[in-house]
């Protein structure tokens, strides 16, 4: 995370005025300018009213749970998902339906049929670099995904927290890019690109949703802090924060092959795992047998904190997600060679 770099950001000479009172309800003015550029080259195509900053993506889940689903909605998702992970919807009295995935993204074969038998309200996707799986989805699969979506009146939320993390080649543009109807509602964050800790996201949608979601966050906190909006417009205008990024990609490129490498050489006989081509996460499938709450307290015990399959998916009681951005390499090298010895350890 660029501390220093932040730090400067409230020393340079700009033209953005600094204000310190309450902000306008969906953000200031210049942050929601400095986002649509930043979408366009992604493909969406927006003005400033159709976009809402909000704190972070997880805001954006609560919003949408107080302002747009009623008790009893069904949302669907893929599975396993981030989703099951946060207790948002689950909170506010709404169901999760499970949708499974292929290496290719969510299938959408059922989806239709299964749309009209559980009455679905809305369905949440991690297109790019999933979590937890890393999975991309195809052009293919998105297409179809609309296709089905659109014909079912299905309306789509979008989470592309992770969609800049690509390593090697630009990936499918995002489903909102290819979104004719007002189907998708979109949200990006700063929290895996540039700092979780400045809590600035952004929502994008049709123009009565984007209001009436604002009107929410008003009453719920008055608006994102004005000192991050600044720090956040900075970085995107400036061109900071494209630099920054391609160094950051570097770095994650760095580590996911440093992690497949530990892996290939320590985990071949007990597990198999997937090469995510950008992201935070590889998705570690072990092909053993042993309890894996027992792993997870031996884990523990050596310092090492695991997120089990079940997390993700209720059902799954065979996989890791391993997490290659934050940890050290060392710390990543060290981590899973123990871990790999206590996966052998712990076999039945
Ligand atoms: C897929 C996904 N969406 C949203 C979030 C929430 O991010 P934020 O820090 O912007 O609330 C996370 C954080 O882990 C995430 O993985």
């Amino acid at each position: 995370m660029p501390s220093e770099q932040m730090k400067s950001i409230f020393h340079r000479k700009t033209e953005q005025a600094l204000s310190l009172g309450y902000t306008e309800p969906k953000g200031t003015l210049y942050l929601r300018e400095t986002i649509c550029n930043h979408l366009k080259t992604k493909g969406i195509e927006v003005t400033p009213p159709s976009v809402l900053i909000v704190s972070g993506g997880l805001q954006a889940l609560q919003l949408i749970s107080l302002g747009l689903l009623h008790k009893g909605s069904t949302i669907f998702h893929e599975t396993p998902s981030y989703l099951t992970s946060v207790n948002v919807f689950q909170s506010a009295g709404m169901n999760l339906f499970d949708i499974p995935m292929d290496n290719e993204g969510v299938k959408t074969d059922l989806l239709g049929r299964l749309k009209r038998q559980h009455n679905g309200t809305l369905f949440y996707t991690i297109p790019s670099f999933h979590n937890p799986t890393g999975i991309l989805m195809s052009n293919n699969r998105r297409k179809q995904l609309l296709d089905v979506c659109s014909k079912e009146r299905l309306p789509i939320l979008e989470d592309d927290v992770y969609g800049d993390l690509w390593f090697e080649q630009p990936i499918p543009k995002p489903l909102k890019a290819q979104d004719k109807q007002g189907l998708v509602l979109y949200m990006g964050s700063m929290s895996k690109t540039l700092s979780p800790g400045l809590r600035i996201g952004w929502l994008v949608g049709p123009e009565p949703v984007i209001d009436r979601l604002s009107d929410i966050k008003m009453q719920t906190d008055y608006g994102s802090s004005s000192l991050a909006q600044f720090a956040v417009a900075e970085w995107l205008a400036s061109g900071l924060y494209d630099k920054h990024i391609i160094h950051i990609r570097k770095e994650l490129k760095d580590r996911r092959d440093l992690t497949l490498h530990i892996l290939d050489k320590y985990f071949s006989e007990v597990a198999t795992w997937n090469n995510p081509e950008g992201g935070f996460y590889i998705w570690l499938k072990l092909n053993v047998k042993g309890s894996m709450d027992k792993l997870f307290k031996k884990a523990l015990k050596e310092g090492i904190l695991l997120n089990p399959g079940n997390i993700y998916d209720r059902n799954d009681s065979s996989h890791i997600r391993i997490s290659y951005s934050y940890a050290t390499p060392k710390q990543l090298e060290k981590g899973l060679i123990k871990l790999a010895q206590l996966i052998k350890e712990n076999r039945d």
